[in-house]
């Protein structure tokens, strides 16, 4: 395969940490209202679901520039690792995480969760934005549950309709895209090992999942 998923996100790591920047201006407000709902529900989704979390071990799985572990830190978890395979965002979330004073709470390593081993386990696992690059979702779901005591949520882009015509578009340069229906993913988790209760909400361009193990 000639497109490679981690060289795409390596080369626009800084780009993609611009998005939570807070570049407000009256523009970027309404891009960010406009096309970013979905990062914008999936964010407070998660963070939300995370309560309580002092205390708490999260795994942040393709973690980006660490915004989400970031957080979590700063809430009072005791121990987040990100893990991500592209080195530009694992250089931008360790500068994050030293700016904003949790570099002690968080630990981010390069790898892919894929192929690469995970050691421990954790009481949340954290999967947003990353399943649209992941060619075998069954495993990849099957190793998160192995390694999730309390909750793991997912996102998964919408197939069908314009916005996903445009974005199969778009990345057709970029790196493979694999999008769902709520039909497929039911599929998916009702036959996942190590997934028990699992809950699919749809929010603008992504269903959003929570699922527990069992
Ligand atoms: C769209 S970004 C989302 C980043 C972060 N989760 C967020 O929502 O802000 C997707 C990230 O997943 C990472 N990624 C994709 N597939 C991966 C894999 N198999 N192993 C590790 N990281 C992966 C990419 O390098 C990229 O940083």
């Amino acid at each position: 395969m000639t497109k490679s998923t981690s060289g795409f996100f390596h080369s626009y790591a800084h780009d993609f940490n611009a998005i939570y920047g807070n570049k407000n201006t009256p523009l970027n407000s309404l891009i960010n209202r406009i096309f970013r709902k979905s990062m914008r529900l999936r964010y407070a989704k998660t963070i939300e679901g995370c309560y309580p979390i002092e205390g708490k071990r999260v795994i942040d799985i393709g973690c980006g520039p660490g915004h989400f572990s970031i957080a979590l830190a700063r809430m009072g978890a005791q121990y987040v690792r990100g893990m991500d395979f592209a080195e530009g965002m694992i250089k931008i979330a360790k500068a994050n995480a030293e700016d904003a004073g949790v570099g002690e709470a968080c630990d981010f390593i390069m790898g892919d969760f894929t192929k690469d081993g995970i050691d421990g386990d954790f009481d949340y696992s954290i999967v947003m934005g990353v399943m649209d690059y992941i060619e075998e979702p069954k495993k990849a779901i099957e190793k998160v549950m192995s390694i999730t005591k309390s909750k793991a949520f997912f996102s998964f882009p919408v197939d069908g309709g314009i916005l996903a015509w445009q974005r199969k578009i778009r990345y057709r340069q970029r790196c493979e895209l694999y999008m769902y229906t709520q039909e497929k993913l039911h599929e998916l988790f009702s036959s996942s090992a190590g997934c028990g209760k699992f809950e699919i909400v749809k929010i603008s361009r992504d269903f959003f999942v929570t699922a527990f193990p069992g």
